[in-house]
């Protein structure tokens, strides 16, 4: 059996597909429910971030997450496979009627990803305050929290409504297969196997 960890949500659900078009089984998580057993595999329904806490520690063998987690994290895991789904770019946001100014004293990015927005504006030569938020990222330029934030853009609708527009893109990002490394020894024919049709599946 290979547990597998799902992010909630779009990516959840396109990679389910993926597996049901494989396997020709539905996959169908029950309303609510967090846990799938079905056709072989344990499927766990996992927030986004969490997931490489579940590869990491054993708790899933394999999973799927955006190459942004993985970069912000940089978890010990084996990185299989890009599936190509969930593409979008991690970019700095600013106010429509602002430009990002490096000459200022300071520069306050508001983010959940602290570490790709530090590494990023590390090779600028501004002063940097990392304000961390959880959610809601949009707000904090509108209400002064900070000048600028680093955030995920898919279609760009969120920062648009808030009256933000993209500055900078700091990274493109999809959603990668990736397996806890001691699984991979253990279960490697197992997860190799799975690899090759996945691989196949997105390539058709
Ligand atoms: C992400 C991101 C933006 C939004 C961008 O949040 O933080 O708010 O999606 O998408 P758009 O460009 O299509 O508008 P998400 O909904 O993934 O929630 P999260 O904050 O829980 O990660």
């Amino acid at each position: 059996m290979i547990t597998i960890a799902l992010p909630k949500g779009r990516i959840a659900e396109e990679t389910l597909m993926i597996f049901r078009k494989i396997f020709k089984t539905p996959f169908l998580f029950e309303d609510r429910k967090l846990v799938m057993s079905e056709g072989g595999f344990k499927f766990l329904m996992v927030r986004n971030q969490d997931i490489p806490v579940y590869i990491v520690n054993g708790a899933a063998d394999i999973g799927v997450v955006g190459l942004d987690v993985l970069e912000e994290h940089k978890p010990d895991v084996l990185r299989l496979l890009d599936l190509k789904i969930g593409k979008c770019r991690v970019c700095v946001g600013i106010k429509e009627s602002d430009n990002l100014d490096y000459s200022a004293p300071e520069l306050r990015v508001a983010t959940k990803m602290p570490n790709i927005s530090r590494n990023y504006f590390s090779t600028k030569a501004t002063a940097l305050k990392i304000i961390k938020l959880y959610g809601s990222i949009e707000l904090a330029p509108i209400v002064g929290l900070s000048n600028a934030i680093v955030d995920v853009v898919e279609t760009g609708t969120t920062m648009k409504q808030n009256g933000l527009k993209v500055a900078e893109t700091i990274m493109h990002s999809s959603a990668h297969l990736i397996a806890n490394k001691n699984s991979f020894i253990i279960k490697k024919d197992e997860i190799l196997s799975l690899y090759d049709k996945i691989k196949k599946e997105i390539e058709d």
